[in-house]
């Protein structure tokens, strides 16, 4: 309708759906659980970087960062084994001093200022993806208990509508056994371990094998 001051808007009843779209539950605070695993906190333009695959380096003509250089590869897959092209799997690890480049990390470890401890890859035409970084440290996660976390990578698979989040762990690591999550995962937490296997890439020390699955009853343990 219009008035003196233009157009006037006016919500009927038939059409107010703005209802529709509020919370109707409290909102809750971001439980620390989930503020522990150190999830970037960044600015887009700082992930927009053309050698986001290669986590031991900040950029192609930087030195490489301090620790042991590793690589992890594998293959995404549906719960009926199909091969997932195309998804984005964002990556975030601890520098080699077990030290987060993050707000929340009150450590007082060692920062790499060689080192992001962020990346994204995307699967290729086969579901198959693969990054390179440091080899994490282990980091005291709860100084008032005496709780350590094993080394650990954590990875994003956004492929769809849906993202997943979900941590990779190394074999034979002192505190993979009394790790939360690790005991939550129970019998399937060697979907969880990355494998080590042999490379001749004189570039890295470790290359690691991954395979993520989303769902099904073989499906990687997600956060
Ligand atoms: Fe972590």
């Amino acid at each position: 309708m219009m008035n003196s001051m233009g157009r006037k808007l006016a919500i009927g009843e038939t059409d107010n759906t703005s209802d529709q779209r509020t919370p109707r539950k409290r909102l809750r605070s971001i439980p620390n659980t989930v503020r522990e695993s150190f999830v970037p906190v960044v600015p887009a333009r700082a992930i927009h970087r053309q050698n986001e695959w290669d986590l031991t380096r900040i950029a192609p003509n930087r030195p490489r960062a301090e620790g042991s250089p590793i690589e992890v590869k594998g293959t995404l897959r549906n719960e009926n084994g199909t091969l997932l092209r195309g998804a984005l799997i964002e990556i975030w690890n601890a520098n080699h001093h077990g030290r987060y480049r993050h707000v929340e990390d009150n450590s007082g470890l060692k920062i790499d200022e060689n080192f992001l401890g962020m990346g994204r890859v995307i699967t290729d035409e086969c579901g198959s993806y693969c990054f390179r970084t440091i080899s994490p440290g282990a980091y005291l996660a709860r100084p008032d208990i005496g709780r350590w976390r094993p080394k650990h990578i954590h990875l994003s698979i956004s492929c769809g509508t849906s993202r997943l989040v979900t941590q990779m762990y190394f074999p034979d690591e002192p505190n993979n056994a009394s790790d939360p999550m690790a005991i939550l995962m129970g019998d399937s937490f060697d979907r969880n371990l990355g494998q080590l296997f042999e490379t001749k890439d004189v570039e890295i020390d470790q290359s690691y094998e991954f395979n993520i699955v989303v769902g099904g009853k073989n499906a990687t343990f997600f956060e």
